[in-house]
């Protein structure tokens, strides 16, 4: 390991017309700090302050395309409306130094948005929906390819609205199990039209996505794709088929990859690792239904993975080795060691989430000497926060 690959990561790095101050993103985790799908003035602070402790880039997530693309009612619709609120947001990160980029989304079939309750959930393929069962959203339906046409629409709409509302770049969310991921993934896309089958086909989908919002924001305009390494379970995404979406996308023109992996319906721990704080979510479950099952079969469903520095590093380094394009390393950096590390593989930048949850100053007091690692004990109770009025560290 090299103290310079260290300091490599406090340099500035271009991406496409963006210039980032340093090598750091803060990695996108759903706030729940908003009001009619619209950020508070708390979401605002949140991202201010991490803008502020130094990230180089801070992500705005979970940014619905349209209303029946959130997993619950609550989160960030970025449909033209509240526009005041996002611009506020950018200028505030944007006075500290930072820059942001907004995370845009569809969770296809897995939901618990009441707004489609005894309604099918949208999907590549008809599935039992054990996420929103208990609030009446049983099953989903495969989307008819006008539907499929009118999403892509959704997401180029979604992303030219970020950008006039000053947003430096979007991130489309190919990963964690929401829609464009169910696409990718041969477990969950059972289509037998040219949507489904080999990896090609399943590629179809977040390729006209991806070109539908390429066009409307233009050339100069950052576009950044989440994907799966690995799905987790047994039939998803593995990484030799996430090696041929990292290939087809650099060819696309996509100008960083951000990579990750899990299902958050099926194995949402994959991605985090660490405790899983069932009794927490519980609490913060608002339906009497979900929290009864989440006490009942919580400890089956949500599987528990112990956590590593660094844990994506591996599989991570496999698609350095199939592709050129800029690569942003995430999960379990938490230290200066695995700061190090990121950069000695050879990814051009990295994603933090819980560490600068914990302290959003985590990478000055790294860079400084400060701290070496971060006193984050990944005890997830940050995620029940979401639920419980904003994410917060409770340590
Ligand atoms: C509270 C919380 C909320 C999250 N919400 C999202 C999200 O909305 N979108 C997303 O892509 N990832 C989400 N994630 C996953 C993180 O972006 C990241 O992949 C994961 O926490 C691993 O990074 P870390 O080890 O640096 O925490 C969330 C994570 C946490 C802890």
């Amino acid at each position: 390991m090299s103290g310079n690959s260290f300091e490599k990561a406090y340099t500035p790095i271009r991406i496409r017309g963006l210039e980032l101050r340093n090598r750091f993103i803060k990695s996108a985790t759903y706030e729940g700090m908003t009001d009619e799908g619209h950020p508070t003035p708390q979401l605002i602070e949140h991202h201010r302050r991490l803008a502020h402790g130094g990230i180089g880039m801070t992500t705005v997530a979970y940014g619905a395309v349209s209303p029946e693309g959130r997993t619950n009612r609550q989160q960030l619709l970025i449909d033209g409306s509240g526009a005041v609120h996002l611009h506020t947001l950018a200028d505030a990160v944007h006075a500290e130094g930072g820059r942001c980029m907004l995370q845009l989304t569809h969770c296809g079939y897995f939901t618990k948005n009441q707004d489609l309750r005894f309604k099918r959930s949208l999907g590549p393929s008809a599935r039992i929906n054990l996420y929103g069962i208990l609030g009446g959203i049983i099953l989903s339906r495969s989307m008819t390819q006008d539907e499929m046409h009118g999403l892509a629409k959704n997401f180029a709409d979604s992303a030219t609205f970020g950008k006039k509302e000053g947003f430096d770049a979007v991130e489309l969310h190919m990963g964690h199990g929401y829609l464009l991921s169910q696409f990718l993934s041969p477990r969950i896309n059972r289509r037998t039209d040219g949507y489904g089958g080999s990896v090609t086909n399943r590629l179809r989908f977040p390729l006209e996505v991806l070109e539908a919002v390429r066009q409307a924001v233009g050339e100069d305009y950052p576009v950044f794709c989440k994907i799966n390494l690995e799905d987790g379970f047994r039939g998803g995404l593995t990484i030799r088929d996430s090696v041929e979406v990292a290939k087809a996308l650099e060819k696309a023109g996509v100008d960083a990859l951000v990579l990750s992996g899990g299902f958050t319906s099926l194995t949402p721990f994959y991605l985090m690792r660490g405790k899983v704080p069932l009794w927490e979510m519980a609490k913060a479950e608002k339906d009497m239904a979900q929290k009864l099952a989440m006490v009942m079969f919580g400890r089956i469903i949500m599987r528990r993975y112990a956590f590593e520095e660094n844990f994506f590093l591996p599989l991570a380094q496999k698609i350095r080795e199939a592709v050129s394009m800029p690569l942003v390393y995430l999960g379990g950096v938490c230290s200066r060691e695995g700061i190090e590390r990121a950069m000695d593989a050879g990814f051009d930048m990295m994603a933090l989430a819980r560490a600068v949850i914990h302290d959003p100053d985590f990478l000055l007091k790294v860079r400084d000497g400060i701290v070496k690692t971060s006193e984050c004990n990944h005890c997830n109770i940050c995620v029940a926060e979401m639920d419980r009025g904003g994410v917060k560290c409770v340590i």
